[in-house]
């Protein structure tokens, strides 16, 4: 079995071990329930760096109260047989004392304002200092040479980018494309709370996006039309409960009033299917 460092001290201890031995070091930062999605990181890290590291903590900071902090899957051993399966060299499992050694009410939080509070951030107002939080601890127990995120968690990606530059952090950051269910879905942890009915609904999301990209790709260039794709093709979902449809800047994620080629724009939408909420993206211009 694949072995698993379960304090900071056994992770600095393992990837100091490779580092002597000249290898450049990624990191994969998950909350485990892997799947796909989560396997093609761990590949592609594998093969930009020469030890991949995972981690895996479902990271208490950015749940809000009432969210699913409590039932978010946790599945260590298929996790670690997964690890295994797809090359990984370490796992990383810290306790939650061991990443906020004063408790989490009390800690340090890294806060990236400018795309904390707008998409994701408007329904989660401290998600994302969550994240940035344990991404920056994460990065500092394993210095890794590259981090491997997703595109799925588009606006996660483009924050962690954003905190890399502003404090300097030398690792570089890669986004890998989004992995799909045959019909489309992205696939997510939580796509398991999903009904049969609700399941079969959340195919709205990634069709609004091909509708929205379609549309762009005919040359539409009305930022506010695109939005309507988007929006029409979830609202007429039974099982959807809309939250945002939107059209932005790629990099900054401000809201566009016309789709210029040359400016990569991205349409980002989130919508509830019960109690679970599911977000999806994709580039209208590259
Ligand atoms: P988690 O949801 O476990 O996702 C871990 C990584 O897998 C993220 O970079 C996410 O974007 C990526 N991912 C998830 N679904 C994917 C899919 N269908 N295709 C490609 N990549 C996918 O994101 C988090 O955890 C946390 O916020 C974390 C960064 C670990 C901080 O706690």
């Amino acid at each position: 079995m694949i072995e698993s460092a379960k304090t900071i001290e056994a992770v600095r201890t393992q990837v100091g071990l490779a580092r002597d031995l000249g290898k450049t070091i990624g990191l994969v930062p998950t909350m485990g329930a892997l799947h796909a999605g989560h396997v093609k990181l761990i590949e592609e890290c594998r093969r930009l760096a020469d030890f991949t590291v995972v981690s895996i903590f479902v990271n208490p900071t950015q749940f809000a109260p009432g969210e699913d902090f409590d039932r978010y899957p946790r599945t260590l051993d298929d996790d670690l047989r997964a690890c295994e399966a797809a090359g990984a060299s370490l796992v990383f499992t810290p306790t939650r004392a061991d990443v906020y050694p004063r408790g989490e009410a009390g800690a340090t939080f890294v806060e990236v304002p400018g795309l904390s509070h707008i998409l994701e951030g408007a329904s989660r107002p401290t998600h994302f200092r969550g994240v940035a939080t344990v991404v920056l601890a994460l990065f500092e127990i394993v210095r890794p040479d590259i981090a491997v995120f997703g595109q799925k968690d588009y606006q996660q990606q483009a924050l962690i980018r954003r905190m890399v530059g502003d404090l300097h952090v030398p690792v570089e950051v890669v986004t890998v494309p989004t992995v799909r269910e045959a019909d489309g879905l992205a696939l997510s942890s939580r796509n398991r709370y999903l009904s049969a009915e609700q399941r079969r609904g959340a195919v709205a999301l990634s069709q609004a996006l091909e509708a929205a990209r379609r549309a762009v790709a005919e040359g539409e260039r009305d930022a506010n039309r695109v939005r309507r794709v988007l929006r029409s093709r979830i609202e007429s979902e039974g099982t959807a409960e809309l939250d945002y449809a939107e059209a932005v800047d790629a990099h900054s994620l401000e809201s566009l009033d016309r789709i210029e080629p040359g400016r990569p724009a991205v349409a980002l939408v989130a919508a509830r299917f019960g109690a679970t909420r599911l977000i999806d993206n994709a580039m209208l211009t590259e």
